[in-house]
């Protein structure tokens, strides 16, 4: 017995979102083991989670999600008795540059963690009850809206397009079809765009803020008329902890700000607001938007409803967007060593090789 009321596995703690929930997590609930496993890729950075690692109730294991026998041996030995599944790979155009990497991931290592959780919970245990399998998945598994009005819910059809969107819906069946073929207690949350500190700067906002920062050219895809519905990560996580404790069992929730904006209006509102902050004249940076090559099978709008999370369970994002922008962007220039520390070596060669063929 671990003294500890429960045990709970964070995968992909060392991540954007994922750091945010293990944050959440270890300071609400001290009388919770928090194990962080994280592979620590090019994504995962423990420099996110400097102000938890003292904490008693948190712990840290290196592994990755393929390696089952590992899985095993973790979830014996923290008697795990609930996994928050947030490893994966996660950036869209690396997924249309190297496809295997995220099958790999995203759909084995799913299903290796998935497997573990089994037959560990079966066999060792005290199966079943009171256990927890809850799989982070996102909105890009619907496929793609058009300018309608319309939203996802619940009930919208699979239609992945990217081999990233691809990879999450056939991670999402593998979760389902763990609870209906062996009855393990699972629940699956569909997730808008998130933006907030320690997001890696492949992504468009922190990448372009140390763009702006840098005086580098912002590259817009396409037209900038893509739409994506964005929602601070705080918000997210708080969401994920509210299904975690009250959620039920084989459920779906959609998760998302009913917050929308193209692209090109995003842009010019991290431009102005960079600008203020860093005491430049309005417009200074405009000149800096760069339109570019496409993204292959860029999906047109991402558009969330999240009225069944509302009305059964309560939540609601607690940040205006204007706000939830003001913080991210001072976070980003307040954070520089963060910044200079995430983009240096590889990936900054990565970068470079990736905007010189566009
Ligand atoms: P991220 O890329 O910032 O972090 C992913 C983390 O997973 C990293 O710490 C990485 O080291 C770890 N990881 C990768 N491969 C691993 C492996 N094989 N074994 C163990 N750890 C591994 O991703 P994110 O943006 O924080 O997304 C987290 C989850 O949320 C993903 O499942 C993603 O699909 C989903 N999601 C993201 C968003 C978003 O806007 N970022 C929205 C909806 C859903
Ligand atoms: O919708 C949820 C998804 O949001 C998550 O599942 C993904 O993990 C996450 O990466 C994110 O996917 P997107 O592809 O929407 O995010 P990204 O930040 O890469 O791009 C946002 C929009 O901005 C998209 O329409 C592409 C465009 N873009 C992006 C970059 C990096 C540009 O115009 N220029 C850029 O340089």
């Amino acid at each position: 017995m671990s003294g500890y009321k429960r045990n709970i596995m964070i995968t992909g703690g060392a991540g954007f979102i994922g750091s945010h929930v293990v944050r959440l997590f270890v300071d609400k609930y001290p009388e919770y083991r928090i194990v962080n496993l994280d592979k620590l890729t090019y994504a995962g950075n423990l420099a996110n989670l400097k102000d938890v690692e003292d904490k008693p109730n948190y712990v840290f294991e290196k592994a990755d999600i393929c390696d089952f026998g590992k899985m095993q041996e973790i979830i014996r030995k923290y008697e795990i008795d609930g996994v928050i599944h947030l490893a994966a790979e996660s950036h869209v155009d690396r997924s249309i540059r190297d496809p295997f990497t995220f099958a790999r991931t995203n759909v084995m290592g799913t299903l290796s963690l998935l497997q573990a959780a089994k037959v560990c919970w079966e066999e060792d245990l005290k199966g079943y009850d009171g256990k927890l399998f809850y799989h982070i998945s996102t909105d890009e598994v619907y496929g793609a809206l058009q300018f309608d009005g319309k939203l996802f819910t619940e009930e919208t059809h699979y239609q992945p397009h990217s081999p990233y969107s691809a990879s999450k819906a056939s991670s999402d069946h593998f979760v389902r079809a763990f609870h209906d073929t062996y009855g393990m207690p699972v629940v699956v949350t569909n997730c808008s765009n998130n933006y907030g500190p320690y997001q890696f700067p492949e992504k468009l906002i922190p990448l372009f803020i140390n763009n702006i920062r840098h005086k580098k050219p912002l590259p817009v895809y396409g037209k900038g008329e893509n739409v994506r519905d964005w929602l601070y990560v705080e918000d997210h996580a708080r969401a994920i902890d509210l299904i975690f404790h009250k959620g039920k069992i084989a459920e779906t929730y959609n998760i998302g700000g009913f917050n929308e904006w193209r692209n090109i209006d995003l842009i010019k509102v991290i431009i102005r607001t960079v600008d203020r902050l860093l005491g430049n004249p309005e417009g200074t940076s405009e000149h800096l938007i760069t339109y570019v090559t496409d993204r292959k099978g860029h999906d047109l709008r991402y558009a969330i409803d999240s009225t069944k999370l509302k009305t059964e369970l309560g939540w609601e994002p607690s940040l205006q967007f204007e706000e939830g922008i003001e913080k991210t962007v001072r976070w980003y220039l307040d954070n520089q060593e963060w910044m200079d520390n995430v983009t240096s070596g590889d990936y900054q060669r990565y970068y470079d090789e990736m905007y010189k063929n566009r």
